[in-house]
């Protein structure tokens, strides 16, 4: 099957303009501005079933159609902030593929009307940000960006904007806290970003990856992204497969693929390392709850979708799938997810910044060997006081390996604390 998404590995060079223009690259846009109504353009991405890549699994096209027509001027960001442990996806696309994403971008912005989006980067990207520019100065200077394009009345402008690396960036009201120059810290919602985002504007905020959809959609219609994926989820995904794998990488591959296929296929995963057993997957990255396996075989043919996955008691997530094996022991893991999480807590809510720090202080002692079982029951107890009373899903996010760590492999714990 061709690539969608990761494109350039089909077509090598992708990412130099001329090439992604002989190849029917822009020609979606060009087609939009000139011959559809910015609505028709939302009613392909919302008849496609395209969800959001960034996590959450949004309808994209419904997402769209939210944008406050009353309040003007509308913007649009591109969330390439890319900061789960685990997910290393919109990096290869804005590296290889990046007119493509680009040109999904232009749409979405065309679609909701707005003459400036953005393209917010982790502060570590500032490699791909400064490619980025050159890629939009050259769009600029073939007449896909600019004033009045092709001789219409739309104008459209990119700029790129580098964060400071922090985590709680990628959550889209602290991206434009932070896109506005100020502390990356979340906004009560609502308002959303539809009605209320960037300066107060009505904004729309993607994933890249979902934008890098756009493209192909609207040149090769809506009917044909649902040929590929599952009713419930269309079209293709790329995983993000890391962890005790033999092949650790990118694959693009459709929504419904069993994660044994994503596992074990020779042109995936190749199987875990040393032929060891499948203990445990993480299939959202470290927010993730962690998904049993132990040797169960009916659990690796579960189909990758987003609802098939909620069935084992897990969210798919931006599919950032990190394979535990039985080398691994839950209270390490757990340790390891909390430290990130207490270091990237912004601080601004009271159950997250306290109880990110009472999980790392009671995990350390768990991890050293010197933790009793009461101190893994307060743990758990920390962590479900929390659930629920956060501001936004960072804090969450905290809790998820450690009750289900706890819950589900209680023998870990067992092991790591003192009689
Ligand atoms: C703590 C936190 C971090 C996030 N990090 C990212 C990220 O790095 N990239 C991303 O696209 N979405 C991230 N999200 C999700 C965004 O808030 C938002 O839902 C997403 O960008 C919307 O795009 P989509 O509809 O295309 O999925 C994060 C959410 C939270 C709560
Ligand atoms: S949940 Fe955590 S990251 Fe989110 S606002 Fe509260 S303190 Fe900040």
């Amino acid at each position: 099957m061709a690539y969608v998404v990761l494109r350039h590995r089909d077509i090598p060079d992708l990412n130099k303009f001329d090439t992604y223009k002989n190849n029917g690259g822009l020609d979606a846009f060009k087609k939009a501005v000139t011959e559809m109504k910015p609505a028709d353009v939302t009613d392909v991405v919302k008849n496609s079933g395209l969800r959001g890549r960034g996590g959450a699994g949004f309808p994209t096209g419904m997402k769209w159609s939210f944008i406050d027509n009353k309040n003007w001027p509308h913007y649009v960001v591109a969330n390439a902030d890319e900061s789960e442990p685990g997910t290393f996806k919109d990096r290869e696309i804005m590296e290889s593929n990046p007119f493509q994403f680009l040109e999904g971008l232009m749409l979405a912005s065309y679609a909701v009307g707005a003459n400036v989006a953005y393209v917010y980067l982790r502060g570590e990207f500032w490699e791909i940000g400064a490619a980025l520019d050159e890629k939009i100065a050259q769009l600029e200077e073939a007449g896909y960006l600019g004033d009045k394009l092709f001789g219409t009345d739309y104008s459209l402008r990119i700029h790129t904007h580098l964060g400071a690396g922090a985590y709680i960036c990628g959550e889209e009201t602290a991206l434009l806290e932070s896109l506005e120059g100020k502390r990356g810290q979340p906004r009560v919602r609502p308002p959303f970003p539809p009605s209320f985002g960037l300066y107060g504007k009505p904004t729309i905020i993607n994933n890249v990856e979902t934008f890098t959809n756009v493209p192909m959609i609207l040149a090769n219609g809506a009917d044909w992204y649902k040929t590929m994926g599952t009713a419930d989820s269309a079209g293709v995904k790329i995983f993000s497969l890391s962890g005790r794998v033999r092949r650790p990488g990118n694959y693009e591959l459709p929504f419904g693929t069993t994660f044994r296929e994503l596992i074990y296929g020779e042109k995936n995963g190749a199987g875990v390392q040393d032929s060891r057993q499948v203990k445990a997957i993480m299939p959202a990255g470290a927010s993730s709850s962690l998904i049993v396996v132990n040797g169960d075989e009916k659990i690796l043919d579960t189909p990758m979708d987003y609802a098939t996955v909620r069935t084992l008691g897990a969210d798919l997530g931006s599919a950032s799938i990190i394979v535990l094996d039985d080398t691994v022991s839950m209270d390490w893991l757990v340790n390891k997810t909390v430290h990130f999480f207490k270091h990237e807590s912004c601080g601004k809510c009271t159950p997250c910044r306290e109880g990110t720090f009472w999980m790392k202080n009671i995990t350390e002692r768990i991890h050293d060997g010197a933790g009793t079982q009461g101190d893994v029951d307060l743990l758990l107890n920390v962590a479900k006081q929390m659930q629920g009373k956060c501001l936004c899903a960072l804090g969450e996010f905290a809790t998820m390996a450690v009750t289900t760590g706890i819950e589900r492999f209680p023998q870990d714990f067992k092991k790591a604390v003192k009689a």
